[in-house]
């Protein structure tokens, strides 16, 4: 049976969180084996909005790949890409700008939502952001998109892109589908949507010591002042972690009775919580520490993906090329010389 394509990709912002860990990492991990799987290192997409930090972006990437492996995205089995490598990405984003109107891409949720947060004159690269993605996902001819609620959007356009594209050319792209992943969202630990540049993240990298003070401040039940008050379990995300990282489901239930009963302080539980997260933790820190001291080898696997995926890419330019009546790239694929006529 052929197996469906998967393409989806992070933005290397930086080193990543335990809520990357649970709500994306470990569902890509486990879709590998029944899946033909993309993973995207988007590093044009950072540029979007933060384009004036160029010393950043690289060691970004390393920080990201690390964590990948670490989280067990299999660079044997799976296309590690990067974005910026495989100027079809920017191609296609091209020449799909043509079939989506500046009007449709004003309308795009997170757009309107970073002009307002960010407070910014949008640039046309922000603008083309969907149609840049649209582009990731088409290029490879992918079939499911795993994301995020708030990337749902985006898939949409694409969808709507590979449908007009087809009509107009002629049956080229599959319609892309989102997939959502069925973990809780995992809140940071002021209890707001955890986010790398929020300041309440914990991430896969942190030491246990660090894990350990940043859960010792973390937001509980603000209405509970004593440990004898009764507490509240729903929308403390102190228990939100131990019902995803506490393996023993009976410890679990029963600080849910004790907290309700007021018989258990939020320092002795946050303690414990510390204890259960490290060790979770523990293995794949170890692994990711690893990765993270070998450079020259993720930059291997970085390029061994990419090299394999733009075959791919370049076969699909090609043939959009043919279809909106452009030449054939290769008819002009020329050897690059210096003027002088040497090789470069
Ligand atoms: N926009 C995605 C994010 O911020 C990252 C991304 C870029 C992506 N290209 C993609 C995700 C293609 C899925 C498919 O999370």
């Amino acid at each position: 049976m052929d197996k469906s394509k998967i393409l989806t990709g992070h933005r290397p912002t930086g080193p990543r969180h335990i809520g990357h860990l649970v709500g994306t990492l470990e569902s890509w991990a486990g879709l590998q084996d029944e899946h033909k799987c993309f993973f995207l290192v988007a590093d044009l997409h950072v540029l979007t909005t933060d384009y004036a930090h160029p010393g950043r972006i690289q060691d970004n990437i390393r920080n990201m790949l690390a964590d990948w492996l670490a989280a067990g995205i299999d660079p044997q089995r799976s296309t590690i890409v990067l974005q910026s490598s495989i100027p079809e990405h920017a191609q296609l984003s091209l020449l799909f700008g043509m079939l989506n109107t500046v009007a449709r891409l004003e309308r795009i949720p997170t757009y309107k939502e970073q002009i307002k947060e960010l407070n910014l004159q949008p640039s046309v690269g922000l603008l083309g952001y969907p149609v840049l993605q649209a582009a990731d996902i088409l290029l490879y001819k992918a079939d499911k998109v795993p994301v995020g609620e708030d990337q749902l959007p985006h898939i949409e356009l694409a969808r709507e892109t590979s449908r007009r594209f087809n009509q107009l050319y002629g049956d080229t792209f599959p319609l892309p589908q989102g997939m959502l992943s069925n973990a809780p969202r995992l809140p940071g630990i002021d209890n707001r949507t955890m986010h790398t540049s929020y300041g309440n993240a914990i991430f896969l990298r942190d030491t246990p010591e660090e894990t350990t003070r940043k859960v010792m401040g973390m937001y509980t039940d603000p209405t509970r002042i004593h440990a004898t008050d009764p507490g509240h379990v729903e929308g403390n995300p102190v228990f939100d972690y131990f019902d995803i990282f506490c393996l023993d489901r009976e410890e679990v239930k029963q600080y849910k009775i004790d907290y309700r009963a007021g018989r258990i302080g939020d320092v002795a539980l946050k303690r414990r919580l510390a204890e259960v997260l490290n060790q979770y933790l523990a293995p794949l820190r170890e692994r990711r520490a690893e990765f993270y001291s070998q450079p020259r080898m993720l930059m291997d696997v970085l390029y061994s993906g990419t090299a394999r995926a733009r075959y791919e890419a370049g076969q699909t330019l090609e043939e959009v090329h043919e279809k909106m009546g452009l030449l054939p790239g290769q008819v002009f694929t020329m050897q690059v010389t210096h003027p002088s006529g040497a090789f470069c």
